[in-house]
Protein backbone atom coordinates (compact mmCIF):
# COMPACT_ATOMS: atom_id res chain seq x y z
CA UNK A 1 0.00 0.00 0.00
CA UNK A 2 1.36 3.43 -1.36
CA UNK A 3 2.40 5.61 2.02
CA UNK A 4 1.53 9.71 2.60
CA UNK A 5 5.32 10.24 3.58
CA UNK A 6 6.51 9.08 0.24
CA UNK A 7 3.57 11.52 -1.22
CA UNK A 8 4.74 14.44 0.68
CA UNK A 9 8.78 13.75 -0.06
CA UNK A 10 7.45 14.13 -3.62
CA UNK A 11 6.03 16.99 -3.28
CA UNK A 12 8.59 19.36 -2.17
CA UNK A 13 7.98 23.00 -2.31
CA UNK A 14 10.23 24.66 -4.89
CA UNK A 15 11.20 29.18 -4.63
CA UNK A 16 11.30 29.96 -7.77
CA UNK A 17 11.15 33.42 -9.56
CA UNK A 18 9.70 34.30 -13.36
CA UNK A 19 8.18 37.08 -15.13
CA UNK A 20 4.69 37.66 -16.10
CA UNK A 21 4.14 40.16 -18.38
CA UNK A 22 6.92 42.53 -17.13
CA UNK A 23 6.42 41.83 -13.99
CA UNK A 24 8.77 39.51 -11.46
CA UNK A 25 7.38 37.42 -9.63
CA UNK A 26 8.76 35.04 -7.14
CA UNK A 27 6.63 32.33 -5.79
CA UNK A 28 7.09 28.71 -3.72
CA UNK A 29 5.72 26.27 -6.09
CA UNK A 30 4.49 22.25 -6.04
CA UNK A 31 6.42 20.86 -9.02
CA UNK A 32 3.34 19.46 -9.86
CA UNK A 33 1.11 22.68 -10.18
CA UNK A 34 0.64 23.69 -13.68
CA UNK A 35 1.84 27.04 -14.97
CA UNK A 36 -2.32 27.45 -16.15
CA UNK A 37 -3.56 27.04 -12.09
CA UNK A 38 -0.22 28.97 -10.88
CA UNK A 39 -1.27 32.31 -13.67
CA UNK A 40 -4.86 31.90 -12.27
CA UNK A 41 -5.11 31.02 -8.91
CA UNK A 42 -2.29 32.11 -7.44
CA UNK A 43 -1.55 35.80 -9.99
CA UNK A 44 -5.55 36.40 -10.63
CA UNK A 45 -4.66 36.31 -14.55
CA UNK A 46 -8.10 34.88 -15.50
CA UNK A 47 -7.70 35.86 -18.93
CA UNK A 48 -6.00 32.49 -19.81
CA UNK A 49 -8.60 29.78 -19.85
CA UNK A 50 -9.09 26.52 -18.53
CA UNK A 51 -10.73 24.31 -20.90
CA UNK A 52 -9.97 20.34 -21.07
CA UNK A 53 -6.99 20.29 -18.74
CA UNK A 54 -5.14 18.44 -20.96
CA UNK A 55 -2.80 19.60 -23.76
CA UNK A 56 -6.37 18.98 -26.38
CA UNK A 57 -8.24 22.25 -26.88
CA UNK A 58 -5.41 25.45 -26.33
CA UNK A 59 -7.78 27.49 -24.35
CA UNK A 60 -4.60 27.68 -21.89
CA UNK A 61 -2.05 29.10 -24.62
CA UNK A 62 0.48 31.46 -23.53
CA UNK A 63 3.86 32.78 -24.59
CA UNK A 64 7.55 31.90 -22.58
CA UNK A 65 10.09 33.52 -24.13
CA UNK A 66 7.76 34.35 -27.39
CA UNK A 67 7.05 30.39 -27.92
CA UNK A 68 3.26 29.28 -27.23
CA UNK A 69 3.05 26.66 -25.16
CA UNK A 70 -0.12 24.92 -23.49
CA UNK A 71 0.33 26.38 -20.11
CA UNK A 72 -1.95 22.83 -18.82
CA UNK A 73 0.55 21.12 -19.55
CA UNK A 74 3.66 22.94 -18.59
CA UNK A 75 4.75 22.83 -14.86
CA UNK A 76 5.12 26.69 -13.13
CA UNK A 77 8.85 26.12 -11.90
CA UNK A 78 9.76 25.34 -15.89
CA UNK A 79 8.85 29.18 -15.79
CA UNK A 80 11.91 29.83 -13.71
CA UNK A 81 14.25 32.42 -15.08
CA UNK A 82 11.41 33.01 -17.68
CA UNK A 83 9.17 35.48 -18.92
CA UNK A 84 5.55 34.13 -19.52
CA UNK A 85 3.22 36.63 -21.52
CA UNK A 86 -0.72 35.91 -21.30
CA UNK A 87 -3.22 37.84 -22.94
CA UNK A 88 -3.15 40.60 -20.33
CA UNK A 89 -0.01 41.49 -21.40
CA UNK A 90 -0.82 41.56 -25.11
CA UNK A 91 -3.82 44.12 -24.36
CA UNK A 92 -1.58 46.18 -21.96
CA UNK A 93 -0.90 48.94 -24.13
CA UNK A 94 -3.73 48.93 -26.49
CA UNK A 95 -5.44 46.32 -28.58
CA UNK A 96 -2.74 44.31 -30.66
CA UNK A 97 -3.55 43.99 -34.04
CA UNK A 98 -4.62 40.67 -34.03
CA UNK A 99 -7.34 41.74 -31.21
CA UNK A 100 -8.73 44.41 -33.66
CA UNK A 101 -9.27 42.13 -36.42
CA UNK A 102 -10.64 39.42 -34.63
CA UNK A 103 -13.56 41.97 -33.67
CA UNK A 104 -13.12 43.37 -37.17
CA UNK A 105 -13.51 39.89 -39.15
CA UNK A 106 -16.57 38.04 -35.69
CA UNK A 107 -13.82 35.86 -34.55
CA UNK A 108 -15.41 34.94 -31.73
CA UNK A 109 -18.56 34.62 -30.33
CA UNK A 110 -19.02 33.05 -27.01
CA UNK A 111 -15.34 34.14 -26.10
CA UNK A 112 -13.86 31.40 -24.21
CA UNK A 113 -11.51 29.88 -26.63
CA UNK A 114 -10.03 33.63 -28.08
CA UNK A 115 -7.42 34.22 -25.25
CA UNK A 116 -5.77 31.25 -26.67
CA UNK A 117 -6.51 31.79 -29.88
CA UNK A 118 -5.22 35.56 -29.94
CA UNK A 119 -1.68 34.45 -28.26
CA UNK A 120 -1.89 31.34 -30.96
CA UNK A 121 -2.29 33.21 -33.62
CA UNK A 122 0.69 35.82 -32.41
CA UNK A 123 2.64 33.03 -32.59
CA UNK A 124 1.62 31.77 -35.73
CA UNK A 125 2.20 34.60 -37.53
CA UNK A 126 5.75 35.06 -35.79
CA UNK A 127 6.51 31.38 -36.88
CA UNK A 128 5.60 32.41 -40.90
CA UNK A 129 3.05 29.85 -40.81
CA UNK A 130 0.54 32.17 -41.60
CA UNK A 131 1.26 33.01 -45.13
CA UNK A 132 -1.08 30.82 -46.57
CA UNK A 133 -4.91 29.70 -45.58
CA UNK A 134 -4.05 26.08 -45.56
CA UNK A 135 -0.78 26.51 -43.53
CA UNK A 136 -2.52 28.93 -40.99
CA UNK A 137 -5.36 26.29 -40.23
CA UNK A 138 -2.93 23.58 -39.59
CA UNK A 139 -0.82 25.79 -37.61
CA UNK A 140 -3.53 26.61 -35.78
CA UNK A 141 -5.49 23.33 -35.44
CA UNK A 142 -4.53 22.83 -31.95
CA UNK A 143 -6.96 25.30 -30.76
CA UNK A 144 -10.46 24.22 -30.70
CA UNK A 145 -13.79 26.67 -31.10
CA UNK A 146 -16.87 25.07 -30.02
CA UNK A 147 -18.18 27.73 -31.74
CA UNK A 148 -17.62 27.43 -35.23
CA UNK A 149 -16.10 30.95 -35.53
CA UNK A 150 -13.24 29.18 -37.41
CA UNK A 151 -13.82 30.96 -40.83
CA UNK A 152 -13.31 34.54 -38.84
CA UNK A 153 -10.05 33.38 -36.99
CA UNK A 154 -8.90 31.83 -40.30
CA UNK A 155 -9.69 35.66 -41.81
CA UNK A 156 -7.92 37.66 -38.77
CA UNK A 157 -4.97 35.80 -38.68
CA UNK A 158 -4.63 35.65 -42.60
CA UNK A 159 -5.03 40.00 -42.44
CA UNK A 160 -2.59 40.40 -39.67
CA UNK A 161 0.08 38.30 -41.07
FE1 LIG B 1 -4.87 23.44 -21.90
FE2 LIG B 1 -7.11 22.63 -23.06
S1 LIG B 1 -6.86 23.68 -21.17
S2 LIG B 1 -5.08 22.58 -23.86
FE1 LIG C 1 -16.92 30.13 -28.31
FE2 LIG C 1 -14.63 29.82 -29.63
S1 LIG C 1 -15.90 31.58 -29.57
S2 LIG C 1 -15.49 28.51 -28.16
Amino acid sequence: MGDCGTLAGVANELSVAFGVNGERHKLTLDPRESLLDVLRERLALFGTKKGCDQGQCGACTVHLDGRRVVSCLTPAVQAAGHEVTTIEGIGRDGLHPLQRAFVEHDALQCGYCTPGQIMSGIACIAEGHAGDDDSAREYMSGNICRCGAYAGILQAVREVA
